[in-house]
């Protein structure tokens, strides 16, 4: 047993610094294994079923990665319009929920409706892990995200982290929810039409995050550590690529971090991006030493193993002090 065994990770609401720690601590024990890209036994009696109502690459091919690196099995759906939760039975999250629980061990849903994974796990009697739920939150990319700033930064407490872009993303609510766990400083840099939801706001003033809200980035660039940054032209989780009719909008060049930015940061910014990016982030930053987002995607692999290992009782060295 360890803290989080049997859990569900719905949210990071009500997720402690010791909680944290803990997903951190097995991370590091997990990342040698992913990235020698070996195979360990640890869940081979184990099956992951990852379903997904909207699309992803990273969230669902490294919750996959994770599994099998852990010598587990993996089942599941990348789109709803091929299993019968989206055809002419339109068969509900309940039905859907309690059908393949008894299939696998571990359920990893992303949904475009805020909410869904937590109705989920009311059904399920299995762990039910959150990949993204509409406008609400991305719990396991926060922790990626902040594994990320502790392995590159070296510590978390005492960092100036700006989170930029579209404040109604699902991961600009989970990070800062977790980085009010640490001695942090935050802004959120986005236009006044994108500011963080009033509802956040009161979630963040409870966990007492020390944050600034600011409409250009420039002006914080000189003490900002992290630079993190999303879309501020909001994408549709809703609407494909294909399906896309619109001419899409050019970044506001405030909101968008490119070389001349760059030259006006704090020397060893660390910039992070969770990807996908659109013009917010140009191809002319991947070469320098601030770009830490390809990392970032690596390291959703040991995260996630280590999400894995604790939801199912397994993590190794937790199980030995518990
Ligand atoms: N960062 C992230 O959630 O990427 P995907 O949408 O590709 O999973």
């Amino acid at each position: 047993m360890n803290a989080l065994t049997g859990s569900d990770i719905v949210t990071l609401k009500g997720f402690e610094r010791a909680d944290l720690e803990l997903v951190f601590q097995v991370a590091e024990e997990m990342e040698p294994i992913a990235r020698a890209r070996r195979r360990s036994d640890l869940l081979a009696d184990k099956i992951l079923g990852t379903l997904f109502y909207q699309v992803s690459t990273r969230t669902r091919l490294s919750f996959e990665s994770a599994m099998q690196r852990l010598g587990g099995g993996v089942l599941g759906f990348a789109d709803p319009k091929t299993v019968r939760a989206g055809d002419y039975f339109q068969e509900s999250l309940h039905d859907t929920v309690r059908v393949v629980e008894s299939y696998a061990d571990v359920l990893v849903i992303r949904h475009p409706r805020a909410g869904a994974p937590a109705e989920a796990a009311r059904h399920a009697g299995v762990p039910v892990i959150n990949g993204g739920d509409g406008y609400n939150e991305h719990p396991t990319q926060a922790l990626l995200d902040l594994y990320t700033m502790r392995r590159e930064k070296g510590s978390l407490d005492g960092l100036t982290v700006a989170l930029v872009g579209d404040m109604n993303m699902r991961v600009m609510h989970s990070l800062p929810l977790a980085l009010a766990r640490y001695e942090t400083k935050v802004f959120f840099v986005s236009p006044s039409d994108r500011t963080m939801p009033a509802d956040w706001k009161v979630e963040l003033d409870r966990v007492a995050l020390d944050y600034e809200e600011r409409t250009t980035l420039d002006d914080v660039l000189p003490e900002t550590d992290v630079v993190y940054i999303v879309e501020t032209i909001t994408p549709s989780f809703e609407v494909g690529r294909v399906e896309q009719t619109t001419e899409k909008e050019s970044t506001p060049s405030t909101y968008v971090f490119d070389r001349k930015k760059l030259a006006m940061a704090k020397p060893g910014v660390l910039v992070l991006h969770p990807l996908p990016r659109t013009d917010e982030l140009p191809g002319e930053i991947d070469p320098t030493g601030a770009a830490g987002y390809f990392a970032q995607a690596f390291y959703g692999v040991p995260v996630r193993m280590a999400l894995l290992a604790l939801v199912l009782g397994r993590a190794p060295s937790m199980e030995r002090r518990s």
